[in-house]
């Protein structure tokens, strides 16, 4: 590549990036880096809290269907599928219900999203014997459920910033099912629909303990 050519591609990408930037958010993401090889979808996956509503309530509900679809292939203890997902559509009394749940600092960015789901776990078996995974095999689920929305281009934020026995009293759920959390479903930002504010929350840097912290050889090093 001559010099020449060099110095009108720099330039010319930047401007790139800073249009196709633009298409997305008012700021760019923080990339994540991995240490070891594995699927962008783990790292394209995150808690964004600047989510929005720019989908109808039929295509939202269409959208939640694949969602749910994902979480109902996940493994669990004897096949027993303890999750459970009570949903409601921005703009729906069912919406309301579950927004009247959350703490404050939650409502106030969950206002603009597309839904709001409550997880729920059974926590015995069909025989009714106790099960020891009822939330770990939830947490399963649920975890195919964001991944399967990061796919789908929208953004699933985990909360458990909300009234845990309100949502029991509301939702008249019998002592077999654990409460288990909150999730809010929305679409990115788009420059017309941001708030600084959000947009900047989103752009801190989100880091992970490293690997050798969290899995070990034979024996856990505390
Ligand atoms: C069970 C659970 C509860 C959470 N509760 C809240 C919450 O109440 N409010 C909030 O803003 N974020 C909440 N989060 C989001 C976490 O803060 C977030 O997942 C974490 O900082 C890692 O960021 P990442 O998901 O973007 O990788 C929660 C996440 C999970 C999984």
């Amino acid at each position: 590549m001559s010099s020449s050519t060099k110095t009108l591609t720099i330039p010319a990408l930047l401007i790139l990036l800073g249009l196709s930037c633009v298409a997305c958010s008012t700021k760019p993401d923080t990339p994540r880096k991995a240490e070891h090889p594995i699927h962008p979808l783990f790292l394209q996956r995150a808690s964004k809290y600047d989510l929005h509503r720019t989908l109808s309530p039929e295509s939202m509900n269409q959208k939640l269907k694949s969602l749910f679809e994902a979480a109902r292939w996940a493994p669990s203890s004897y096949n027993s599928q303890p999750w459970r997902y009570i949903y409601g559509v921005q703009g729906t009394p069912q919406w309301d219900k579950l927004y009247d749940l959350l703490v404050p600092f939650n409502q106030e960015w969950v206002a603009t999203a597309g839904a709001l789901i409550l997880v729920i776990s059974r926590n015995t078996f069909e025989n009714n014997k106790p099960s020891r995974t009822h939330s770990f095999d939830t947490g399963l689920a649920t975890a195919q459920l964001f991944l399967q929305a990061a796919h789908m281009g929208l953004i699933g934020h985990g909360m458990s910033g909300f009234d845990y026995d309100k949502a029991r009293t509301v939702f008249n759920l019998p002592k077999d099912y654990t409460v288990e959390a909150m999730i809010a479903i929305g679409e990115p930002a788009s420059p017309k629909n941001s708030t600084e504010e959000l947009a900047e929350r989103d752009a801190k840097p989100v880091t992970r303990k490293p690997t050798s912290e969290i899995a070990f050889e034979g024996e856990m090093i505390t």
